[in-house]
């Protein structure tokens, strides 16, 4: 069966049976319980090369061959991982270069999993062998959907061999060390290279401070992992070129530029992992929502196509330092809250909780009881339910005409500078902020790069835009141009891909953001932090709001001012303005503010640019609403109950309830609300 001709949503998960492959009676069960769960996918083999190839050379498939064909024969499908994830004991043995060296130049031993060294020629030879023997297998079983390469890719190498593809890779970047050294300002501290050799990745006990050095190293490992499981696609699609392939990507911030790598999958999937009522660093349900959507929004803008929910947790996971059950419906509103972004699965990890090893209390849908009678494989059963009943909807679009920029050479960079605050909580939460004020405006959002396309969209927030690719300046200018609304802020356009700040001379001064000052009408002249009990104040439409953190010193040259600094000795400074450019709109928000304030300012900037909103309503404090497909989500992240009007209709929504509604059906507005 082809992916994209499954006419339900996928629903399943990790399955590792070759944990109880000595227990026929226990995967009797799961067979069993999977049809009773509605579960039609499973994901196997993501860790199984020691069951597959237990000594070199020596392959044990006939246990796969039969779960298989298990699967196959009670109609469900597979999906088949590549073992790369980690790696039998034998292999790092006899081969111990395999493993990863750590910053501190030290290589690890054997042990944990994602801990590899991707320029290893042996590592790449061994597993490029066993991807082969199980595409030649299974390539085409007719239970096998798709291919699920590796696992969770993240982190760096930093042994010799890595080094040295890090030189080759520079030396094809920037051609000569003269150019290298110019865009590294490596006259600097005299850390000026002569020759290529003399480059060594960034250590703590080594070079931390040439920032344009240690974001390239960033890239380069990026680039590294991404050749790698090319490799790996190369290798399972040899036996059939059509079976699609995917990876799990899983933290927006785990060193791979996954923007890049999506291009090399024929599918997106996630993993998400919400701390679900956990109220450390006062996190609330809304914020824990708002970060799960935040990833989603990235995983289906990266093709503009429905991603897949690769893995989740049913009930309790286990890496959190609190591990908090999921209570009572929130199992139900946060798969609909996926498919409402446009995931077209709910996958677990895992079927079965492990009886041993470091996640043997990592939620499963089967306890260690083994039991059905839990209070999670009902909750997983009401999903299967439910995913049935909307299936409609699968391989639908999310159409967003709102996007938000989350670049991963800018957030990389920003992150290494020195500038405003050494908290670097500070600048990873900035998008995040953004995107919670755009979504309680009750509209889609993509979150996009800025390669992106931008001509898609009729407004653009872009957060902290502090790193302009060669093209950066002038796809702004041309999208306001056409009639685009763009909304930049303080610290943005400072310096190139490179780290390279933009500089002037006397004749040709040059001022941020760099390039657009006439797009924006204003010039940034300096720009100051503040501390964290202190901040300076704003009056927007006769309310007064907060400016935390960085406030710049702004010159407006031709720009409406929409609100003045109160305080300090910038106090009537412009502190937000507007300026029309060509057909559109060019915003700049000079200072860090709070989401109440972002709230204000986006409703504005969307109303003015004709934005419609999902419903036409104010936000109601923690009810999410999205659309997918001309269905309308609205879903209540509050234990207590809410009112909100959708259609001209006041909809009681009980805590954790959620309902889905046809836009198109007006006698019958209601498509589908959850039970509780
Ligand atoms: C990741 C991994 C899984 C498992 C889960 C636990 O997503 O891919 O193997 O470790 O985390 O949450
Ligand atoms: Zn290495």
């Amino acid at each position: 069966m082809k992916l994209e001709e499954i006419r339900q949503f996928l629903h399943g998960g990790d399955y590792n049976p070759d944990q109880w492959l000595d227990h026929p009676e226990v995967l009797e069960d799961d067979i069993r319980l999977m049809k009773q769960a509605g579960v039609n996918v499973v994901t196997l083999g993501v860790f199984s090369w020691t069951s597959i190839e237990p000594q070199e050379g020596v392959y044990t498939f006939e246990w796969l061959d039969k779960i298989m064909d298990e699967m196959y024969e009670n109609g469900i499908y597979v999906i088949l991982s590549t073992p790369s994830g980690a790696r039998p004991p034998w292999l790092a043995k006899k081969y111990p270069e395999v493993m990863r060296t750590s910053e501190n130049r030290v290589r690890m031993l054997y042990g944990g999993r994602e801990n590899h060294c991707e320029s290893s020629e042996i590592w790449r030879e061994k597993v490029r062998l066993i991807d082969e023997k199980l595409a030649e297998r299974y390539a085409h079983h007719p239970a096998l959907i798709m291919w699920h390469l590796s696992n969770e890719m993240y982190g760096r190498c930093y042994c010799e061999k890595c080094a040295e593809n890090f030189r080759k890779w520079l030396k094809k970047k920037y051609g000569t060390i003269e150019e290298l050294n110019k865009q590294y300002w490596s006259s600097f501290w005299s850390h000026k290279y002569m020759d290529f050799r003399e480059i060594e990745p960034p250590a703590q006990h080594g070079e931390m401070y040439q920032h344009a050095l240690v974001v390239d190293y960033y890239r380069f490992s990026s680039d590294l992992k991404i050749n790698f499981l090319e490799m790996e696609k190369e290798a399972v699609k040899k036996y059939h070129p059509d079976l699609p392939v995917t990876t799990n990507m899983f933290h927006v911030n785990c060193g791979i530029n996954y923007d890049h790598l999506a291009k090399i999958l024929d599918v997106v999937s996630w993993d998400s992992y919400p701390r679900w009522h956990c109220q450390k660093e006062k996190s609330t349900e809304w914020e824990n929502a708002v970060g799960a959507g935040f990833t989603f929004d990235y995983a289906r803008a990266f093709k503009g196509k429905p991603f897949y929910l690769m893995e989740s947790v049913p009930s309790v996971p286990s890496q959190f330092e609190v591990c908090k059950l999921k209570r009572p419906k929130m199992h139900m509103l946060s798969a609909m809250q996926t498919i409402a972004c446009g995931s077209d699965s709910v996958q677990y990890f895992q079927w079965r909780k492990s009886n041993g090893s470091v996640e043997k209390f990592h939620g499963a849908v089967i306890d260690h009881n083994g039991s059905g009678n839990t209070r999670v494989f009902r909750d997983v059963c009401e999903v299967g339910a439910k995913l049935k009943e909307i299936s409609c909807l699968k391989g639908t679009e999310v159409k967003a005409e709102v996007a938000l920029i989350y670049d991963f050479d800018n957030i990389q960079a920003l992150y290494e500078q020195r500038g405003i605050t050494r908290n670097k909580r500070f600048f990873e939460s900035r998008p995040q902020l953004h995107y919670d004020a755009l979504l309680k405006n009750y509209v889609n959002v993509d979150v996009i790069s800025s390669e992106a396309d931008f001509s898609k969209y009729k407004v653009i927030a872009a957060p902290m835009l502090y790193l302009f690719k060669p093209d950066t300046a002038r796809k702004i200018r041309e999208f306001v141009k056409n009639g685009g609304d763009f909304v930049m802020t303080y610290y943005s356009g400072l310096v190139n891909e490179n780290d390279l700040c933009f500089s002037g001379t006397l004749r040709n001064p040059v001022f941020a953001p760099y390039s657009l000052n006439d797009v924006f009408g204003i010039k940034v002249n300096e720009t100051d932090a503040i501390c964290d009990d202190e901040y300076n104040e704003f009056e927007y439409k006769g309310k007064n709001y907060k400016a935390l953190t960085c406030c710049e010193l702004v010159e407006v040259d031709g720009a409406e001012i929409l609100a003045e600094y109160k305080h300090d000795f910038y106090k009537g400074l412009c502190a937000v303005s507007k300026k029309q450019y060509g057909q559109g709109f060019a915003y700049y928000i000079a200072c860090n503010t709070e989401s109440d304030f972002l709230s204000e300012l986006y409703g504005d900037v969307l109303k003015n640019r004709n934005v419609s909103k999902i419903v036409d309503t104010e936000y109601v404090k923690d009810v999410m609403v999205r659309e997918r497909n001309g269905y309308i989500f609205v879903m209540n992240f509050s234990t207590e109950e809410r009112r909100i009007v959708v259609k001209g209709e006041t909809i009681l929504l009980n805590g954790y309830d959620y309902i889905v509604i046809n836009k198109m059906v007006s006698s019958h507005p209601i498509f589908s609300r959850s039970f509780f």
